[in-house]
């Protein structure tokens, strides 16, 4: 391989790789590229999706349109559809907890009990003054720094139960 196609190709690459540096993203990668970026894997591209993010908001499903060569309207059909997927919820903030297996066995399972407790919220809902939705993720590719809560799109390490309310408690002082 010549250095200029190389370069061409890692350049490629990075172009192809979402720019946040959000692992989950790496995840879907993955997925689409295992089904061979064949728009047919859409639902399991979709549960994927889910399963690393909790939810599916507009960014995900323009990075599946894209990853499948789909028109968007297609992606939002599908997602829309079937019962199984959500949606991004509509609280202000959201909270996803990890309950894959690396963040269950350093307590994620707690940690989410213990917001459920203390919000009066369920996992998949939404607090009753619209602040904060709280949602489980299986595995968001942050493995090494289990038990991991995603606060507002930013990935936090190491949580506790009580390390993860006070986060919550935040933003409900902010309003
Ligand atoms: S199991 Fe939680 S990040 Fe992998």
């Amino acid at each position: 391989m010549t250095s200029t196609t190389a370069k061409a190709k890692s350049k490629q690459k990075a172009k192809k790789e979402h720019t946040s540096g959000d692992k989950r993203f790496k995840v879907l990668d993955v997925t689409m590229k295992r089904a061979q970026n064949r728009p047919d894997a859409l639902i399991e591209v979709l549960h994927k999706a889910q399963e690393a993010f909790g939810y599916l908001e507009e960014e995900v499903l323009i990075y599946i349109a894209r990853g499948l060569k789909l028109p968007l309207s297609k992606v939002y059909g599908v997602a829309t559809f079937y019962h199984l997927f959500s949606l991004k919820p509509s609280g202000a903030h959201t909270c996803v907890v990890c309950t894959g297996t690396a963040c269950y066995v350093k307590g994620g399972g707690e940690i989410l009990k213990a917001l459920e407790e203390k919000f009066g919220v369920q996992v998949g809902e939404t607090t009753p003054d619209g602040e904060m939705s709280l949602l489980s993720a299986r595995c968001i590719g942050a493995c090494g720094i289990a038990p991991a809560v995603v606060f507002d799109n930013s990935v936090a390490a190491k949580q506790t139960p009580e390390l993860a309310q006070a986060r919550v408690k935040e933003w409900l002082s902010e309003k």
